[in-house]
């Protein structure tokens, strides 16, 4: 089994160069099963390997793949200029692993929103041929009609769209409030959906992404989890039920 010596850990999880993690290690801030490890040089088996550092419980993790509930005023882009990014919500060292938001959400939509470290992950759930529907709530400006929920089933034009794009699903669950699944992630779809049918969405949260809900997560605006095997395979086309579901 693979080893690693323990300053290569701690800088593959991000937390810092390996002359500063040899520092910390030196220093006597690295705990491993109650005692303090000061040797940078000692080698572990990495998987699974738990740490203590300035007094917080970490797992090593070859990859790191996370549920954030996204606030509203924080953007998805790389390179943020409005807001700030969604990476200032979650812990410093995500940055240094190159942590990414899986596709995007508009800075001000808020709800669940994948990060990760692992590109091919990122890119297999960012293609458009994955087609994993997602769950928004949509609070629209004016009331919610039977002519708007058909209209958005049936399929509206959007500027630039070669066909119309239809929802999946969609229903009135308030006088001003849809849910609307989609399967496509394109640009400010929602919002240009809801436009295009004669509306204006004024406030809008993604619940569900495949079989993987906010709600089963239980994570507060600005909170986040890391996912693991059963809820990273609710992600996956096969485990949202045919033609809606996000359930
Ligand atoms: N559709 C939108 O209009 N905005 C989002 O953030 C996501 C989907």
């Amino acid at each position: 089994m693979r080893t690693l010596t323990l300053d290569r850990i701690l800088q593959s999880q991000g937390f810092g160069s390996r002359k500063y993690c040899r520092d910390l290690i030196a220093d006597g801030e690295v705990t491993i099963a109650g005692t303090a490890c000061t040797d940078y040089r000692t080698a572990f088996t990495p998987d699974g390997l738990r740490f203590t550092l300035f007094d917080e419980e970490w797992q090593y993790r070859e990859h790191v793949y996370i549920a954030l509930h996204k606030p509203a005023n924080f953007e998805c882009s790389r390179k943020p200029s409005h807001h700030p990014g969604v990476l200032t919500v979650l812990p410093e060292q995500f940055t240094w692993r190159d942590v990414q938001p899986v596709g995007r959400l508009d800075h001000d939509t808020t709800g669940l929103l994948l990060m990760s470290d692992d590109g091919p992950f990122i890119h297999a759930q960012s293609s458009p041929k994955r087609h994993v529907p997602k769950l928004y709530r949509a609070t629209t400006h004016d009331p919610v009609t039977p002519a708007l929920v058909q209209q958005l089933l049936a399929g509206v034009q959007l500027h630039d769209e070669p066909a119309p794009l239809s929802a999946i699903s969609c229903t009135a669950v308030g006088d001003h409030l849809l849910e609307i699944v989609l399967e496509q992630g394109k640009y400010h779809q929602v919002k240009r959906m809801l436009a295009a049918a004669g509306n204006h969405c004024s406030a809008l949260q993604r619940t569900a992404i495949g079989g993987l809900t906010l709600a089963s997560l239980h994570l507060e605006e600005g909170e986040w989890c890391y996912l693991e095997t059963e809820q990273l395979q609710a992600l996956s086309p096969q485990s949202a039920a045919p033609g809606t579901s996000c359930t």
